[in-house]
Parts: structure tokens; sequence; C-alpha cells
């Protein structure tokens, strides 16, 4: 039923005016379609993918102190989906790249919980606007881009920390996911306490580095079938100094992390054969106990993504 509710209110925002707010959605839509092209029926970034299913369970019950979400307070299911992040159709399992994992998660009580990270530490701009003309000025060439990052110091500082990442080839099971954008845990007295959060692989996991471009599906059933695909959600309380509203600034030095939940993978699919394919996941759908912080970022990403899902639904017709 609410499942029913949020793709309905999804295609009914997908056809409204362009605008939203001081985002143009339908023109920031257009410049991934700009940059990367168009695979019909397909999502226009984190396009190559496929489901997960399982279910989220509470580990440290010194969350529920911060939050009453009753994501801590029993086991819930997920449909869930593994992306490589980019538009591009095909992108090959055995190169590094930016990975996704989205997660569409129904409490004991069928409350829906969205959740939506990539592998970055930090998002390379401050704000969607000049996301978006980052990606215009990638589409357009190499010195529109240099224009851009001559502008952009954040830029700077991103491509620094993140190209000195290892870069060492691990499955989507193996790989560490952040939500970069901040979020508020909500007590039952309404109080708010702003973090971020990732989903850390809770144990080692194999990995078979093949010649073939599309192991990745293969690998993680292949650990399933061990056994031994999860994930823990770490939640990273913001000091006072940190940043809550722009995620292009990293939160660093010491912060109280509790391990809140677990994510365990009892399946893995292919899209055409999972149920994550026509889901949207729009960060901003959150269970009580959870609040989007002031970050606008994540209402431009609802707006953009219910754009997406009814885009490439209606191309499936
Ligand atoms: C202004 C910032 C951003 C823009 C404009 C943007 C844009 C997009 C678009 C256009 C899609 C495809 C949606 C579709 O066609 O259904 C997408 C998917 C996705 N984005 Fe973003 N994104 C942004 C920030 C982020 C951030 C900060 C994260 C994670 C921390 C993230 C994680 C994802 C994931 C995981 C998917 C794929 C979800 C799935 O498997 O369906 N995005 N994004």
């Amino acid at each position: 039923m609410l499942r029913t509710i949020l793709m309905a209110s999804c295609l009914a925002l997908a056809s409204l005016p362009a605008a939203a707010g001081e985002f143009d959605t339908e023109d920031g839509f257009a410049v991934f379609e700009k940059l990367f092209g168009v695979t019909e029926g397909k999502r226009r970034n984190h396009t190559k993918g496929f489901c997960v299913e399982g279910v989220l369970s509470p580990v440290n019950a010194a969350i529920k102190d911060y939050s009453s979400s009753p994501l801590f307070t029993g086991q819930s299911t997920v449909i869930g989906r593994v992306s490589h992040k980019g538009g591009k159709a095909n992108p090959a399992d055995d190169k590094f790249g930016a990975l996704g994992l989205a997660m569409e998660v129904t409490t004991a009580d069928d409350d829906l919980h969205v959740i939506a990270l990539n592998t970055e530490h930090f998002f390379p701009v401050a704000t969607s606007e000049e996301f978006i003309e980052l990606l215009r000025a990638k589409a357009t060439s190499k010195d529109a881009t240099k224009a851009f990052a001559a502008k952009h110091p954040a830029l700077k500082v991103y491509s620094k920390y993140h190209g000195a990442l290892d870069k060492t080839l691990k499955p989507y099971e193996g790989t560490t996911f952040n939500s970069v954008n901040a979020f508020y845990l909500v007590d039952e007295k309404d109080k708010k306490t702003a973090m971020r959060f990732s989903f850390r692989p809770s144990g080692e996991e194999g990995i078979v580095v093949d010649t073939n471009p599309d192991f990745f599906l293969e690998n993680m059933q292949a650990n399933i079938a061990k056994g031994s695909v999860s994930w823990d959600m770490v939640v990273t309380l913001a000091n006072p100094s940190d940043a809550v509203a722009d995620p292009s600034v990293q939160w660093t030095g010491d912060h109280k992390e509790i391990v809140a939940a677990r994510f365990t993978v009892k399946k893995a699919m292919a899209e055409n054969e999972g149920r994550c394919d026509a889901l949207n996941f729009d960060p901003t759908v959150l269970t009580d106990g959870f609040a989007p912080s002031e970050d606008p970022m994540l209402e431009v990403r609802s707006m953009i993504y219910a754009l997406g899902v009814g885009k490439r639904l209606s191309e499936k017709e």
C-alpha cells in the first residue's frame, strides 16, 4: 500500500513543471543524458546494476538514545540495488570505479525507509547547481572542465583525496558505501542529532578477478552461497563544528560511531529477474526517527530521481 502511494507520487512529481525551487530538474536531468547518452528504459546515472534482497536487523541498542526509528526496533526486509556510478550502459566490472548501493527498507509495520549511497567520502562540490555545472563542463570539453575546476577549489580537494584512495578492485560486497549528505536522527522527544552514515562490509569478502567484464553478479551469488554478504550500518554522529548542509566538507577528527544495524543479503539477481528495477530510491523517504538535513541537495535528488523513474518506466511501455 505504502509502496503504491510512493510510486504514484513519484510519477505525479515527474510530471510537475521543470523547476523545483531554484533547481531546474529537467535541465539537470538533460545534462546527464548529454554527458552519458541515453539507454532507453534504464537509469541515466548508476545505469548498470543488479538487484539484491535481504534483511536489515538492529545491532547496537545505543542508537535508540538518538532515534525512535522502527529500523532499530525489529527486523526489516530490503529490496536493494547495487550499481556502477555513471550513465554508461555497461562499464566493466574488472576495472576499479565508483559504485552505488540503494535500499528500499520495509519495516515490520510496513513503513518505508529509503537509503541511496555511493563510494564517495564527500561530494566534489557544495551544491546541486554546481554539480550540474561540472557535468555540463565535462560534457563540453576538457578546457571547460579545467575552467570549472579553477573556480571551484572544493573539486581540487575532492580529486586529491579520492585520487589517493586504495584502487584495488573489490566486489560490491567488499566495498564501503557512504551517505555523503547528512541526515538527522530524531528521538522520542523530537531532539535531533545530525549524522552521516556508511554501510561497511561486515567481513572479508572473496573476489575472483576475472577477464569477464560482468563477473560481479556471479561473484556475489558465490559469496551468498558461502553465507557471507553483509554490511554494517555505521552511524557517525556530527561534532558541533561539522558542516551539516554542505556535502563537500569532510568530517575529520574523532567522532562517536554506532553500529546501528546490519544488512544481510540473501539473494542477488539480474535486474530483469528482480524487483529493484522499477523502484525509486528517493533518499528523502524516511521512517519516523529520521529527518532530512538542511542540505538542499537531498530535495534535488528527490526531484531528479522522481523525474528519472517516470521517464524510464514510460520508455518501457
Ligand atoms: C546533486 C547531486 C546528485 C544528482 C544530480 C544525482 C543524480 C542522479 C540521477 C539522475 C540518478 C538516476 C536516477 C534515475 O534515472 O532513476 C541517480 C541515481 C543514483 N544516485 Fe544520485 N545524484 C546526486 C547525488 C547523489 C549522492 C550524494 C549519492 C550518494 C551518496 C547518490 C547516489 C545515487 C545512487 C545509489 C543512485 C542509483 C540508485 C538506484 O540504484 O536506483 N547520488 N543520481
